[in-house]
């Protein structure tokens, strides 16, 4: 089993400011832990790796098979929590290239993400690609209403329909929603698709361990069992509500401290390209847990050595207000060795025999090294390698240490109110029934507040 440990020694904590907090997180564990089964609250993730719905996971594998055989592609459509975990992990243990443009003739099933934006010349891209290419769709949407999946659901499903015969195509369509309730469900009963089920007290950003992740994940050809291992060795390794022994709850507390040193950005990052989507999946899950009432470290990532050469300089030399946690994975599946050149006119020589591997790992300690001596607190997760425990693993890690952290910070990590000022004013604009000119009629007079007017 992968394991992982944390590293604080770039931190600058003390043990001793830590413990400070270990009562509260000893209170946040129990809360968390006691509400993990009930059904009205949005903690059923702490469970899930022991917790799952066994006959929906077999039912998954089977679906995933099936994909596999008939499909060149499967159109994950789904926006936030509905495709970040699945983008996360895919994206992490596979290839790029193969990824890049997906061959006709590829043995492997390629997952092509839409509804997470309402770009027209991306969806025609996909449009294009889709053209002589055997493909399903997996729609995911909790609330089954969301604006972007919805329409690229509808654009998709008739490009399906009119591709395959109707009963064919809607043997390709797998939708991903609310047990009872939702606009998805309700089409989905109509039109006799199958359905996996987004529990619900698991909230969409906490998801990737349900069918949400799990169904995409299997189809791209990666072991979910391995995935779930990892996640239940984290879950047992992080249920000691005891903060001394517990890497998890010391990092939430660790960023805490920072934050109230004035850290209020934090950086994850990654010495493997291969990682940028699990860093947009961290993101989304710190920024929607934790940004509200005006509080929150802002998650923002960075991809080294390629940022050292953009954002580097910031991180060094800028205001000081950052943090960084780095994740550092400790062995390649593979590795390539620099050769001797004779003429050395780029005077690499010096490295010779050294590997591409061992330099990148060189970076990183200098990296931290500089970057702490510039004043950025840094925390180390040491991964021995990335697989799907490994994954299993992080995911389970940043959930939890996501969900104490808030607390700590005095917010509700299950919420996102803030994501529905845009959706109003963009229905508004489309003038969405409900919405717009009718609605403005009956809308109270608002009170003057002290933010600052864009316009003004
Ligand atoms: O974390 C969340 O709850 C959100 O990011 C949602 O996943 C996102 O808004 C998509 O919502 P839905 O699954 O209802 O379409």
């Amino acid at each position: 089993m992968t394991n992982l440990k944390l590293n604080l020694k770039y931190t600058g904590l003390e043990e001793k400011e830590m413990m400070e907090y270990a009562k509260q997180v000893e209170q946040i564990h129990k809360e968390l832990h006691d509400k993990a089964t009930d059904l009205t609250d949005f903690v059923g993730w702490i469970e899930l790796p022991t917790n799952y719905d066994k006959k929906e996971f077999e039912r998954i594998k089977k679906a995933a098979n099936k994909i596999q055989k008939d499909s060149d592609i499967l159109l994950v459509i789904g926006i936030g929590g509905s495709y970040l975990g699945a983008r996360a992990v895919i994206e992490s243990l596979s290839n790029p290239f193969q990824m890049m443009e997906p061959k006709k003739d590829s043995k492997k099933v390629q997952v092509i993400y839409v509804g997470n934006n309402l770009n027209p010349v991306y969806i025609q891209d996909v449009i294009n690609l889709l053209a002589d290419r055997d493909f399903s769709i997996n729609v995911i949407s909790k609330s089954g209403t969301t604006t972007e999946p919805a329409i690229a659901f509808r654009i998709f499903r008739e490009i399906l329909e009119n591709k395959y015969d109707l009963k064919e195509a809607k043997k390709r369509i797998y939708v991903t929603t609310d047990q009872i309730k939702g606009a998805l469900k309700t089409l989905a009963i109509e039109e006799g698709y199958e359905t996996f089920v987004i529990p619900d007290h698991v909230g969409g950003r906490y998801s990737v361990l349900t069918a949400v992740g799990l169904l995409p994940i299997a189809a791209a050809g990666i072991d979910i069992d391995a995935l779930m291992q990892g996640a239940k060795f984290a879950q047992d390794k992080y249920s000691d509500s005891n903060l001394k022994y517990n890497d998890c709850y010391k990092y939430a507390v660790g960023r805490n401290l920072l934050y109230r040193e004035n850290k209020n950005i934090e950086l994850l990052i990654s010495y493997d390209p291969r990682l940028h989507y699990f860093i947009e999946w961290w993101k989304q899950l710190f920024g929607e847990s934790e940004g509200k009432d005006q509080k929150g470290i802002f998650p923002t990532g960075a991809e080294f050595t390629t940022d050292l050469h953009s954002l580097g300089q910031y991180i060094q030399d800028g205001r000081r207000n950052l943090m960084e946690t780095v994740l550092h994975i400790k062995k390649y599946p593979s590795d390539i060795k620099i050769k001797r050149d004779d003429d050395n006119l780029d005077g690499l020589n010096y490295l010779e025999g050294k590997t591409v591997g061992y330099v990148n790992e060189k970076a990183m300690e200098g990296t931290i090294k500089a970057h702490v001596s510039g004043g950025v607190p840094n925390f180390v997760l040491e991964i021995e390698k990335l697989d799907a425990t490994a994954m299993g693993h992080l995911i389970y890690f940043f959930e939890l240490a996501c969900a104490v952290s808030g607390k700590i910070l005095g917010v509700n990590p299950f919420n996102q109110p803030g994501v529905e000022t845009y959706k109003t004013n963009m229905f508004e604009l489309l003038e969405k029934p409900g919405y717009g000119k009718e609605k403005e009629e009956k809308k109270p007079i608002k009170k003057k507040t002290t933010k600052r007017k864009i316009e003004e």
